[in-house]
């Protein structure tokens, strides 16, 4: 049954390259254009965008093209095909939404999402963001950290673990439909210490502006130490839980891929090396292309997270 979970945004880049990679002027500018009609723009929330930048979080590499990052993406619940979810997202709903945090708190509550951007001071950051696929982007998202909402919700004694779920709609997610092979709803995980991590974000935006439908509105989580499957999207429930909690990748195929999904470049995935990363950016002539870089330990961030782990993780 595993063996039959086509696994489409994890093809070795040879076979994505000819469609995705290098791209002619013509289609790239049309995506361009296109890009916006899946921006979640809500009155509500215009004021609080652009967020001040906080200044702790640098990169060293430039920032990767906006249109890059809102049109290349995976969002299994439309469809695997990156270039495509943002033309898939038409029908999906982003207003109103609430997000219910539950589970081994003092403080379960169900919020609006606009009760959420306003209640927690919003801050962009600059952060890396690297996909098991080995493609890469750097990021400008608007969020607050996690550990904002688990202090408010005030976890109990006991609580050992934050569990994410997105949105179950089959009737706004067409890839729900066309893929029953997965175990909808997407649902992922971190610990406790990985959650209250300065780094850990729900972010609401990116570039300045909310996010759009197919980079996971109205909310989804930033943990830029880890693969880009942990950065789960379009959230609805928060639960805090005292056993780990299962993830849709790790259960799907648990050989594959890691609990924590750490990047770590010594751990290759069984089928391509983890060595470096296709750094995502716009070619000389408006085609997306990359460049290659080496892949840093925790994707940078050692510094950050290192004393949460033995490295053996998986
Ligand atoms: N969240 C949901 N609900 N569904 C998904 O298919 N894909 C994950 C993650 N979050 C995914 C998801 C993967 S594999 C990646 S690499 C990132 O979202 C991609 O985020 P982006 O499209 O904003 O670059």
């Amino acid at each position: 049954m595993l063996i039959k979970i086509p696994r489409g945004w994890e093809l070795p880049e040879s076979k994505v390259t000819p469609e995705s990679v290098f791209r002619g002027r013509r289609e790239f500018v049309k995506t361009l254009s296109l890009a916006g009609i899946g921006a979640s723009v809500s009155g509500a929330e215009t004021g609080l965008y652009p967020a001040t930048r906080n200044t702790r979080y640098t990169l060293d590499r430039p920032l990767t093209a906006e249109a890059i990052a809102t049109g290349y993406n995976n969002f299994y619940e439309f469809t695997l095909d990156k270039q495509e979810v943002q033309h898939r997202v038409g029908q999906f709903k982003v207003e109103p939404w609430k997000v219910k945090v539950t589970g081994q708190v003092n403080n379960p509550k169900t919020y609006d999402i606009d009760d959420l951007v306003s209640r927690f001071p919003l801050e962009e950051r600059l952060y890396r963001f690297r996909c098991v696929e080995a493609w890469s982007m750097a990021v400008p998202w608007t969020g607050f950290p996690m550990s904002a909402l688990l202090k408010e919700a005030d976890p109990k004694a006991d609580a050992r673990y934050v569990r994410m779920v997105t949105a179950y709609r089959p009737r706004e997610m067409p890839g729900i439909v066309s893929q029953p092979h997965y175990d909808w709803p997407y649902e992922e995980a971190l610990t406790m210490a990985e959650a209250m991590n300065e780094l850990a974000l729900f972010c609401t935006g990116l570039y300045g502006k909310p996010l759009p439908k197919q980079n996971g509105a109205p909310i989804r989580a930033i943990i830029p130490w880890k693969y880009g499957l942990k950065n789960i999207k379009s959230i609805v429930e928060i639960a805090i839980t005292k056993k780990r909690p299962p993830t849709l990748w790790n259960k799907a195929i648990p050989t594959e891929y890691g609990w924590y999904s750490n990047v770590n470049p010594t751990k290759p995935h069984p089928r391509w090396s983890q060595a470096h990363e296709r750094f995502l950016a716009l070619g000389p002539g408006g085609q997306v292309g990359y460049t290659m870089r080496p892949t840093l330990m925790y994707n940078g961030y050692e510094a950050f997270v290192s004393e949460l782990y033995t490295g053996d993780e998986f």
